[in-house]
């Protein structure tokens, strides 16, 4: 799985995800939201490249998608996730230069900024030669966000506690998706807090959740269609009333069903087969609201180091 270039630098590529379920309960005590969530990684990817600093420094670049938009302080959640990992397991000496080139969108609702946090804690552990074991990896990952566990682990998973207690979810083959990228993106909290303001809790079924495991594990569209929910959905659209021709007019173009990505403002749309996904892209592309498309499929990988670069 590991591997290192040649002078030193570790190139990791790290998948996007969309949550086909997503049912939240009531606001906890500590501010987060129980969840009951189905996660899939998408072929949509971020390429976090690490190499060595001086003297205990650690700074960041960002390149490509929504680059100008992701900070370059220490509020970078890659930049947290290394000086997160170093404190535990590293000495003060050790230093880092991270540079992040993005495709998943930013603020987007597909986890883009805990890719990066996922992809820097596996980059700078072989950087730095610390050998530590997945389970280390997976427990800083939860410190730093709910969803950075799964974006370390990719493929497809049942999400539960705030999102990162995770169990394998059963797929079988592969599915073809679109996404639609609004022009702007929503803050996550802003979503949660909104969803606080209008909303009881879940009214999703436990029942829908696992009718939609076993449309996953028998890859029957129709079943998993018809399973798709996002408690999200309305405080999503309430912040961004924009998507909503997006999530309802975008199906006139092909698709199977389509869905506010995570907390949004991404709109993914399921599709039957790559025909499908081509004519929708196109169609999509026409959209005011749509700034820009791309297509996907999953589930796939999560953060893994790449060959010597
Ligand atoms: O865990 P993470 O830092 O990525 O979450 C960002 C924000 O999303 C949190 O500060 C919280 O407002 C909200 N959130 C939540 N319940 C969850 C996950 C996230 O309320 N289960």
């Amino acid at each position: 799985m590991e591997s290192r270039d040649l002078d030193g630098a570790v190139r990791v590529q790290v998948p996007g995800k969309v949550n086909l379920a997503l049912a939240v309960s009531p606001r906890r005590e500590d501010g987060y939201h129980e969840l009951v969530t189905v996660f899939m990684a998408v072929s949509l990817y971020d390429v976090v490249t690490a190499t060595p600093a001086r003297r205990g420094r650690l700074t960041v670049e960002v390149s490509g998608e929504g680059a100008d938009q992701v900070p370059l302080d220490m509020s970078n959640l890659a930049l947290k996730a290394a000086a997160l990992l170093r404190a535990r397991y590293g000495d003060e000496e050790l230093g880092v230069h991270l540079s992040i080139e993005k495709r998943i969108p930013v603020a987007g609702g597909m986890a883009g900024g805990s890719a990066d946090a996922a992809a820097a804690l596996l980059a700078c552990s072989v950087l730095w030669g610390l050998e530590l074991p997945a389970s280390a990896l997976y427990e800083l990952a939860a410190e730093l966000g709910s969803d950075v566990p799964f974006a370390l682990m990719g493929g497809c998973a049942l999400g539960t506690g705030r999102g990162e207690q995770l169990a394998p979810a059963l797929c079988r083959g592969s599915y073809d998706w679109v996404f639609a990228l609004a022009p702007r993106g929503l803050s996550t909290a802003a979503v949660f807090a909104d969803f606080d303001r209008f909303s009881a809790g879940t009214t999703t079924p436990r029942t829908v959740v696992d009718e939609l495991l076993t449309g996953l594990a028998s890859h029957d569209l129709d079943v998993i269609r018809d399973a798709m929910c996002n408690d999200l959905t309305r405080a999503a659209v309430r912040l961004y009333p924009g998507i909503l021709t997006t999530l309802e007019d975008g199906l006139d173009h092909g698709g199977v069903a389509s869905i506010v990505s995570g907390s949004g403002p991404t709109v993914a749309f399921l599709c039957a087969d790559t025909d499908d996904a081509v004519d929708l892209a196109v169609g999509l592309s026409t959209f005011p609201e749509v700034r820009a498309v791309h297509r996907a499929h999953g589930p796939v990988p999560g953060a893994r180091v790449l060959s010597n670069s």
